[in-house]
């Protein structure tokens, strides 16, 4: 996959994502990153990106023309150009899969106020990651594309690592635990030590609807898979 980001501030994406899995992703060619910075399409002497907001207010306004003729430099006919701004739909575990699935992504990230609302129209998609408001959207561009990124075959290491996760079925994931079996006198669950594979399977579907049931009573879950519920169930008394 290849992604560009039209950014002022490439490098708080580049270092971000030259680390552990998307780092060797990108090592590996599975994905491409590059960059174009509106700054360099300037042609004042200044080199201006922003500017006043019409009517007044405080803040500056990014200018349209820079990040036009930023976005041409690597927008190609198959890209799926992608605005980040709070005012976008908000991104998730469906939305990663749906953008993994793609040959060319854009993003364009806004800093200070926003950009100038007319280039909006240049984009495909407007994506917000929650609720709150960052400096600009160069750190949604590092979380969209990390839970893009580790979708790509290959980026993992194991091939089904994203099926059981947190989300990929609409529920939280059951808790993970490594050695040693006893740490400062918890102990690891027993079916987790069992080797019984049907055993730890149910383990888990019960922990993950307990767990998603009372933190995020908001997820859609799907309809209860009875058996496997009743069977894990009845193991853990
Ligand atoms: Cl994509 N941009 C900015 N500036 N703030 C955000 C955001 C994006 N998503 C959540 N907050």
């Amino acid at each position: 996959m290849r992604v560009d980001v039209v950014t002022l501030f490439p490098d708080m994406i580049d270092r971000p994502l030259s680390e552990s899995i998307v780092g060797r992703a990108r090592a590996a060619g599975l994905l491409e990153l590059g960059f174009a910075n509106p700054r360099d399409f300037t042609e004042d002497r200044h080199r201006t990106v922003d500017d006043r907001p019409y009517g007044g207010g405080t803040g500056m306004v990014m200018m349209a023309e820079p990040v036009y003729r930023a976005l041409k430099k690597v927008k190609k006919r198959n890209s799926f150009v992608i605005l980040l701004t709070p005012k976008g739909r908000k991104f998730d575990q469906a939305a990663a899969l749906e953008l993994s699935k793609k040959k060319r992504l854009v993003f364009i990230c806004g800093h200070y106020e926003g950009i100038d609302e007319r280039v909006t129209p240049l984009a495909d998609l407007e994506l917000s990651i929650g609720d709150y408001v960052l400096t600009g959207g160069e750190p949604a561009a590092v979380v969209v594309i990390d839970a893009v990124a580790r979708l790509l075959p290959g980026a993992l290491l194991k091939e089904d690592a994203t099926v059981n996760e947190t989300f990929a079925g609409g529920l939280l994931e059951a808790p993970h635990y490594t050695r040693p079996g006893v740490w400062r006198g918890q102990a690891v669950p027993a079916e987790l030590l069992s080797g019984n594979h049907k055993l730890i399977a149910g383990w888990r579907e019960v922990r993950a609807r307990e767990l998603t049931a009372k933190e995020r009573p908001d997820l859609a879950v799907p309809a209860p898979a009875v058996k496997a519920v009743r069977r894990g169930k009845k193991i853990l008394k």
